[in-house]
């Protein structure tokens, strides 16, 4: 008899280096992550060559960190998954070489994934009888978008920012603040004694779209501290004027995403709600969610906040699922800078 599918999952993509243990595609044995947030804090956004190199020094002991954590040895995985795409591509070798190491050294299937098809599946290891279709949004600082999920690994694109993602918003927005980076958390921290209505701020492109535009929010509020012809210096702002601008501002990116997820809910009669990427792990979003007249009344997922930012637990649990199917891949597994359709 088939023994338990025990995948090792690594996940180098962006700033964090990541390797997680996951039995039969849902149960979590380990999920090591190591963040690069004080490499890259100074810089106010992701260096690659910075995190690349990281990566390279950290990935070894990543991943036995994991192993060990399972307690689980090489000779006992069944399959090696690892982010191929989308991502910085010197983040990506890093990753994919040392799967591409461990296939060939203990013989093991190598499963390419694609990110954010991966923080889609976070909510199937969740709930694997989640409800379908779902509507799931993968709100990151990278990508933000909505899918329509037919099944595990089966998704289908029905809407993308046409501009900046929500967490890249977050992350402007909070420089803008002088907050620090990554600015998600911090606008959030800052919000909790502010006025939302405080001050008036767009919600672009509310009308019949399932596209999202950031944009303008965060221009809208530089011409709110600045002019519109950025003709005043920053102003210096109290902790309270500081509080109502980040409650303000995580208001208006919450109502566009809440706006869109209840538009492509009601036009695809979604039978749950999922959400995923750094962005999902925000309590106002979850909130306003779960608060909706029409998204309230579906199932809703919301994965646990150590799968929703990037981690490799979700990499594992995709990689089994892609395992299953077949979709197997080779030593020649190549790194691809931009995300599947
Ligand atoms: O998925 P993730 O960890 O990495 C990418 O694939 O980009 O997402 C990171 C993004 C950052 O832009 C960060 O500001 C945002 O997620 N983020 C948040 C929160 N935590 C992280 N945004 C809003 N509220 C949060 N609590
Ligand atoms: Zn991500």
């Amino acid at each position: 008899m088939r023994g338990p599918d025990l995948v090792l999952g690594i996940e180098s993509s962006c700033d964090e280096t990541a390797a997680a243990v996951v039995r039969d595609g849902t149960e979590v044995l380990s999920n090591i992550i190591h963040s690069q947030l004080l490499l890259h804090q100074r810089f106010g956004g992701v260096v690659p060559e910075i995190a690349s190199r990281s990566h390279t020094q950290r990935i070894l002991g990543i991943v036995q960190h994991a192993l060990r954590e399972a307690a689980v040895t090489p000779e006992q995985l069944t399959a090696v998954a690892v982010t191929n795409r989308p991502g910085m591509i010197g983040c990506l070798l890093v990753g994919a070489t040392a799967a591409k190491a461990l296939s060939w050294l203990f013989d093991l299937p190598l499963v390419g994934v694609d990110h954010v098809q991966a923080h889609i599946h976070a909510a199937f290891m969740t709930r694997p009888d989640m409800p379908l279709p779902a509507v799931t949004l993968v709100a990151s600082g990278g990508h933000t978008a909505l899918y329509l999920v037919h099944a595990p690994g089966r998704t289908e694109r029905i809407g993308s920012t046409r501009d900046d993602a929500a967490g890249e918003a977050f992350d402007k927005g909070a420089a803008i603040l002088g907050l620090t980076y990554p600015g998600g958390p911090a606008i959030e921290a800052a919000a909790i004694d502010g006025d939302p209505t405080a001050v008036q701020l767009p919600r672009p492109l509310l009308h019949n779209e399932l596209d999202f535009s950031f944009s303008g929010v965060k221009t809208a509020l530089l011409y709110h501290l600045r002019g519109s012809g950025l003709e005043r210096p920053m102003p210096s702002l109290s902790a309270a004027q500081v509080a109502d601008l980040a409650a303000s501002y995580q208001a208006a990116i919450v109502d566009c995403l809440v706006v869109k997820m209840r538009r492509a809910a009601e036009r695809h009669h979604a039978a749950s709600l999922a959400i995923g990427g750094g962005v999902a792990r925000n309590a106002l979003l979850r909130a306003a969610i779960a608060a909706d007249p029409v998204l309230g009344a579906l199932e809703l997922v919301f994965p646990p906040l150590a799968i929703c930012s990037d981690n490799a637990a979700m990499v594992a649990g995709l990689g089994t699922e892609q395992l299953r199917r077949g979709a197997v891949d080779d030593l020649h597994l190549p790194v691809t800078a931009t995300a599947r359709r």
